[in-house]
């Protein structure tokens, strides 16, 4: 069971044991303070959660992943086999990325913008990353952001390593003619509120470096 090991927010979410609707009471509070940088309203569903941490290769290497909320993604990604060594995660959010240190003391928990992800990762010594889950709000960033942040992750991607990308768009939230990235829904969740896809992009082997 997920605990805040007794840190400032243990306060907040009561105690030991969180319930999932502490974890959406405190997604609903950031996000009624800012709803585009939060993005969604719900905490992701296990379903979800699970069908995103499915779609990453088995191998050595670094995933990432980005905008980790309250950890829903986290969890499944570590219920996957994913070594706590191997992930990081990245949260722009302090609360949030305070909740995530708490709750994950043996994964890296990054406290930063998308949009420069190149940089922070090479301060930790990472240059590129087998696999990379994104829970960001792609869909209701601006262009120019999501420009940014897209560029950032495909460069840092391996060619033919994938980026995860969960929408409750009917549409692809990333342009892949703009980004000459090949993607396709890896799964359907209905078992979300609201149902969600899972869109699964690789840039080919040959990929201009975007963000240089
Ligand atoms: C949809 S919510 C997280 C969902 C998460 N799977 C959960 O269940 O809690 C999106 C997250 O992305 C974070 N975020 C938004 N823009 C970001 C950016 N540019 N860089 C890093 N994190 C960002 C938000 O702070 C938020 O925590």
């Amino acid at each position: 069971m997920l605990t805040t090991q007794g840190g400032p927010l243990s306060g907040a979410l009561q105690g030991t044991a969180i319930p999932m609707f502490a974890e959406s009471r405190l997604l609903f509070k950031l996000w009624l303070k800012n709803p585009r940088k939060i993005g969604a309203v719900a905490v992701s569903s296990a379903e979800l959660a699970g069908a995103m941490a499915r779609q990453v290769p088995r191998g050595p290497g670094y995933v990432v992943e980005l905008g980790g909320g309250t950890g829903s993604v986290t969890k499944a990604l570590l219920k996957a086999g994913i070594h706590p060594d191997k992930l990081i995660v990245l949260e722009r959010d302090p609360t949030l990325h305070k909740l995530l240190q708490e709750r994950y003391p043996g994964v890296r928990i990054l406290l930063g913008d998308a949009a420069k992800l190149q940089p922070l990762l090479k301060r930790e010594g990472i240059d590129h990353v087998r696999a990379i889950v994104s829970s960001l709000p792609l869909v209701s960033m601006k262009r120019s952001l999501q420009d940014r942040i897209t560029a950032q992750i495909f460069y840092v991607l391996e060619p033919g390593a994938p980026l995860i990308q969960f929408t409750y768009s009917l549409f692809s939230p990333i342009p892949r003619r703009r980004f000459g990235v090949h993607g396709e829904v890896g799964d359907r969740v209905l078992q979300n509120l609201p149902p969600a896809s899972v869109w699964v992009y690789r840039k080919p082997h040959v990929h201009a470096r975007a963000a240089e």
